[in-house]
């Protein structure tokens, strides 16, 4: 490789004070942000209006500076939205881009809209903001999700399907229970979401650099204008720490392993060998070779996108690892990482919810299964514990003794004959073949939070309550 020409470029123009030329072209490369910071222009130029706004109040700018600052800001922000704002290399980041803007709207008051600020709280402002917002979106996105469960718990929260253990069919279970369960885990996902929220909302602005400064600004009015609790409480930790953006990525990392979860059962039951589900056409794909496949596609991919993620929150640790007080540029490797993992989490959350949605569930496909596989033996040593007497061990021995007496038979156990069963223990009467049919099994299982219909029926209640109120 040869030398990279010298690029003739002046200092830069923000901080070129004391800078004879400009840097080189790879420095720029390396160093600029604006490829991807620019995503957060709106929560930028936000930031920026606040500011302005409580300089003025506080006496330390002029209102008209205020007000051409103001009016620039809008012009700038119109411009992006357009589409016709030209974005510089050379200006590094969002935050010079927007400033550099102003300056050739406005002249002279743009230069004043940097006092008693600093990149460092102005990013780190910015960045809260824009995690903010992901986070009220990944809270919708899970609302719309749960919503999609729910309603399939409501319309068939008493379909028996086989219930699993190390995916060897265990009890029989119910598809409305088995539906909740993710509900459960889609909720407490909500549920990070809004306590990292909780946690995210202070305002770094008026931090500047790392100490704070002289002049005599109004931190809760910015903190105010932008929608913040309060202020930060130390202008160190403020400038500095991504414990927010680290947060909304383990959140978002735990969602996506939930979501991880249930694509798998969705692909397993989409399976010729399950059939329980049949995925939509708008939610499958087919084989340009083989006529006859119908592949889960967007399951499948759901499944992966844990890796992006999780790999996000990986990169971000290690980027904050071992980093001194205050900031170091290092940082600015936090956005690409939280930008991918929320735009990942949210298509990941509504391909779920459309699947779910459009989702067609094979009754018989459900019953059948549930009907074998011996899935009523812990029922029958349960009748032997209840009806009989017997410890249960005991019941738990006998029952596997018909359990190895049926399958030597081909058959399930409640094809074996009374005297079968009473060949291995006298006591058992006829009453007993009612606990082994699949539906009064899980009614029986009326425990709290057990899969028996009304159990179930239970928890859609409890969840269309909390569903009206967020409405
Ligand atoms: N683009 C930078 C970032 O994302 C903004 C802060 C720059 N601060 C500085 N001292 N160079 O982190």
């Amino acid at each position: 490789m040869t030398d990279a020409p010298q690029t003739p470029k002046t200092a830069n123009s923000m901080w070129g004070g004391r800078f004879a030329a400009g840097p080189d072209a790879i420095m720029e490369a390396i160093n600029a942000s604006i490829g991807f910071d620019r995503r957060m222009s709106a929560q930028d130029i936000r930031g920026s209006r606040a500011h302005a706004a409580m300089l003025a109040a506080q006496g330390i700018i002029t209102d008209s500076d205020a007000d051409a600052i103001r009016e620039g800001l809008l012009t700038v922000m119109s411009e992006i939205d357009s589409g016709q704002f030209r974005f510089s290399t050379a200006l590094e980041d969002i935050h010079m881009n927007v400033e550099a803007r102003l300056k050739e709207l406005v002249g002279e008051p743009a230069g004043r809209l940097h006092t008693a600020r600093s990149r460092n709280d102005q990013v780190a402002t910015d960045f809260r903001l824009w995690v903010r917002d992901q986070c009220d979106a990944a809270i919708g996105g899970l609302q719309a999700l749960i919503g999609a469960l729910v309603a399939q718990a409501e319309a068939r929260g008493d379909w028996v399907m086989p219930g699993f253990t190390h995916l060897q069919t265990a009890q029989p279970v119910t598809w409305g229970h088995h539906m909740m369960a993710y509900v459960e885990m889609f909720g407490r996902d909500l549920t990070r979401f809004r306590d990292a929220r909780v946690r995210m909302n202070e305002s770094p602005l008026g931090s500047a650099a790392l100490a704070g400064t002289g002049f005599p600004i109004d931190r809760r009015a910015t903190a105010q204008a932008l929608g913040f609790d309060r202020p930060t409480a130390n202008s160190l930790d403020a400038v500095s720490d991504r414990d927010f953006a680290l947060e909304f990525l383990a959140a978002a990392s735990i969602c996506a392993m939930h979501l991880s979860r249930l694509a798998e059962e969705l692909v397993i039951w989409s399976s010729a060998q399950f059939r329980f589900v049949a995925m939509s056409d708008r939610w499958s794909t087919g084989s340009s070779i083989m006529p006859q496949k119908r592949n889960p596609d967007a399951a499948e991919l759901i499944r992966a996108k844990i890796g992006r993620i999780l790999g996000a929150t990986v990169a971000l640790f290690t980027v904050m690892k071992g980093l001194p007080l205050a900031y170091s540029k290092d940082m600015q490797e936090d956005k690409e990482q939280v930008f991918d993992a929320a735009d990942t989490l949210m298509l990941a959350l509504a391909a779920m919810t459309g699947m779910i949605g459009d989702l067609t569930v094979n009754r018989d496909r459900l019953e059948a299964a549930a009907s074998s596989g011996f899935s009523t033996a812990t029922d029958l040593a349960d009748w032997l514990v209840r009806e009989a007497g017997l410890p249960f061990r005991d019941a738990h021995h006998a029952t596997g003794a018909l359990v190895a007496m049926a399958e030597g038979r081909g058959v399930d156990l409640p094809d074996l004959s009374l005297a079968d069963m009473q060949s291995v223990n006298p006591a058992i009467t006829d009453d007993v073949y009612d606990v082994l049919g699949v539906h009064n099994s899980v009614a029986s299982r009326q425990s709290y939070g057990g899969t028996a219909p009304d159990q179930v029926r239970a928890q859609v209640a409890r969840w269309k309550g909390m569903m009206k109120a967020w409405a």
